[in-house]
């Protein structure tokens, strides 16, 4: 049981937490959510001990094992799946012990050990980082590669493999989702959902968080408000928690203006004065009271555009990759021919490590062409946002400094309270603006930098997962902004609804060729259960660019095979069986959760409506109640609505994996004849 009772958190002149009281029984699988900065990182850092509260209690028992991420990932020359194994530090420790008594001669003591190795799965261990390293997207070729050759993304994933091989009591896991695409995260859910200890995950992810969570913790005002439930079903009650305090704030409104009147009609009555003023106290004290309604949502917007050249830039048979320093190039992307004209907005699609970033960062003129011509025209101006853009900001430096150092986007110069009103409309007042960084939680960096790049008033927009770690308020009004820019836009996210908001277009990077994709996110998913099917893509490809169509399965009879060439094919086929059915877990899985959930929200429904059916639900006192019945009401039939609409689609790419297992099973005994 974890339990925190009145505590109270600063950090710097901030006070994340006030009098907060807490408990998570042991299993429970918490969803800790709240605004960017609000503290859920440093609520990670209480409980593991690294921060300490400045009042109250956090208690958890103390032979609980606590697991997390490190957030730092040593450059080792260590094979990533040793570094995975290593996670599991208790059979590290025995190992070396082991080791130590082997070079004693000490065979009472390696007998133990051995035993003891034993109890820790340790002849498992390796098949088990195996399976976790696939499950995250690595393949078995680069299970064998140094840490050190792994980037950002990469080495964040492997982080987690380390963690989730560690035996914990209390896993900890800070938007574990952040690195990851859409076939890992799965992965992930799946296993979190076995996991059998106590789980406080923090995601700003919704889909995610409904597929593992039972309660949500919010962070909410500077207390921890505990939710039964997912994350939609915290959204519902808070979404009706937030129109009955609407309408406590209304009636207050309506008091004051009565109180109001009542002081300045008598207070210049020498014989009203006493009331007039002890009506006065109690509108100050209500003032107390008032702020507790809803805040306006943030928002914000990109300034028009400066004039933009068309096209914006060209790429003439271009190889995208890195010099080899000595060595030979390492190609990426070859032969790319592609030509950005004004006002386009592109979706780039592919799968994690298909090349997307180093596609982005060549059109960004940040990286050499290693062949071919790359012409950027005169007058493009493009903000790029890559994919670790919070990396390359100045940590002691402050928002303000940031900003000054950017050229002024017309050439006029700026006054600095023009910068500060502009930092301030990025929710970043007073000293947040004028302070170091270094302190700032990863969504406010993340709004830092999304703030630098729409001050330059870019007409080409290149972004690369800008939505990592900003919290859903943040990423909504992202997308807004987006759908409104008026200039270009390419597009790399794992957030679908993004993508679907803002872009017209997709283009994808697969087996180290740039080309349209011309089918939209729902032929993408298919695309990518496909090819998963198909090994790796390098017989299926995307579905949609037409020319790939006639490499699939199914295509002429051959003539008939000798007996290695049958064997091998056998063995293939086998394969595929496999590949299919592991292609089906997730979605299956997906279709019993999402049937539970359902059956979950019709009865809940069925109690609303009887709720709603009683007639004194709409009698005097319960008229604000009622109000808040309506709204989980509406909530629950569009939540409904969108699992039912899930449901359906995910039984049909069931049915479609079904038939094209069949299909292999025709094109195979169509060979055999
Ligand atoms: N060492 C520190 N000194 C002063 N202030 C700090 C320090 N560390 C964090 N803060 C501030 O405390 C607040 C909470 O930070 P925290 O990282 O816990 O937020 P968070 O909820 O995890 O946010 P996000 O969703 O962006 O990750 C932030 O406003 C941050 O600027
Ligand atoms: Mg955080």
């Amino acid at each position: 049981m974890i339990r925190l009772s009145q505590v109270t958190l600063r950090r710097g002149a901030k006070v994340l937490l006030e009098a907060a009281d807490l408990s998570v029984n042991p299993g429970e699988k918490v969803g800790l959510v709240g605004a960017n900065g609000s503290g859920k990182s440093s609520l990670f850092a209480l409980l593991r001990d690294e921060l300490h509260a400045d009042r109250g209690d956090v208690d958890y028992p103390a032979r609980w094992r606590v697991a997390h991420v490190a957030q730092e990932t040593p450059a080792l020359a260590r094979p990533a799946l040793d570094y995975a194994v290593d996670g599991d530090t208790r059979l590290r420790r025995l190992e070396a012990e082991l080791a130590d008594a082997e070079a004693a001669h000490d065979g009472v003591r390696m007998g133990e050990l051995h035993a003891a190795l034993g109890d820790a799965d340790a002849y498992t261990a390796r098949s088990r980082a195996e399976r976790l390293l696939a499950g995250l997207g690595f393949t078995h070729g680069q299970m064998d590669e140094p840490v050190a050759s792994f980037s950002g993304g990469w080495r964040m994933r492997l982080n987690l493999a380390q963690t989730l091989m560690c035996p914990s009591d209390l896993l900890l896991l800070d938007e574990p989702t952040n690195h990851l695409d859409l076939d890992a995260i799965l992965w992930v859910e799946e296993w979190l959902k076995r996991y059998p200890g106590t789980l406080i995950v923090v995601s700003h992810d919704r889909d995610f968080l409904d597929g593992v969570v039972d309660v949500v913790v919010h962070i909410d005002n500077r207390k921890l408000r505990r939710y039964g439930g997912n994350y939609s079903a915290f959204e519902a009650q808070r979404a009706a928690a937030v129109v009955l305090a609407q309408a406590q704030y209304e009636k207050q409104q309506r008091e004051r203006a009565h109180l109001e009147s009542f002081i300045d009609r008598f207070r210049a009555k020498a014989t009203k004065a006493r009331q007039a003023q002890s009506r006065m106290k109690m509108l100050a004290r209500m003032e107390e009271l008032a702020p507790l309604h809803v805040t306006a949502p943030f928002s914000f917007e990109f300034r028009e555009p400066l004039k933009a050249p068309d096209p914006l830039l060209t790429l003439e048979d271009v190889d995208a990759g890195y010099r080899g320093g000595g060595g030979p190039d390492h190609v990426v992307v070859r032969g790319i021919r592609f030509s950005l004209r004004s006002g386009e907005r592109y979706g780039l699609l592919g799968v994690n490590g298909a090349g997307k970033s180093t596609l982005i960062k060549t059109i960004a003129g940040e990286l050499q062409p290693l062949a071919g011509r790359a012409t950027f025209n005169r007058g493009l101006a493009v903000g790029y946002f890559a994919q670790h853009q919070v990396d390359m900001l100045r940590y002691d430096e402050s928002p303000l400094w940031h900003l000054a150092r950017l050229a002024p986007p017309d050439g006029k110069s700026v006054r600095e309270q023009d910068l500060r009103s502009y930092l301030g409309s990025f929710n970043f007042p007073g000293d947040m603006a004028t302070g170091p960084i270094t302190n700032f939680s990863g969504g406010e960096k993340a709004r830092l930098a999304l703030a630098l790049i729409v001050w330059q008033r870019p007409n080409l927009l290149l972004l690369d997962e800008p939505t990592n770690h900003l919290d859903l308020e943040t990423r909504e009004a992202l997308t807004v902004a987006l759908a409104q820019f008026e200039g270009t836009l390419v597009l790399v996210s794992h957030d679908r609804h993004l993508l679907r908001a803002t872009t017209n277009e997709f283009l994808i990077v697969a087996d180290g060729v740039l080309r349209p994709f011309e089918g939209d996110l729902d032929d993408y998913r298919d695309w990518l259960f496909r090819t998963k099917l198909g090994g790796g893509g390098e017989a299926g490809g995307p579905v949609a660019p037409r020319e790939e169509a006639g490499a699939v399965p199914g295509r002429e009879p051959a003539p008939a095979a000798p007996a290695a060439e049958r064997r091998a094919e056998k063995r293939t086929q086998a394969e595929d069986r496999q590949r299919r059915s592991a292609a089906r877990k997730p979605i299956e899985s997906r279709v019993k959760r999402l049937e539970e959930s359902m059956a979950k929200l019709t009865a809940r429904r069925s109690a609303l409506d009887a709720q709603l059916a009683d007639p004194s639900a709409y009698a005097g006192e319960g008229r604000d109640a009622l109000k808040a019945l309506l709204v989980d009401q509406a909530y629950l039939v569009r939540e409904l609505e969108e699992l039912e609409t899930e449901w359906l689609a995910l039984q049909e790419e069931l049915e479609r994996l079904e038939t094209a297992g069949q299909g292999d099973i025709t094109a195979v005994t169509r060979r055999a004849r």
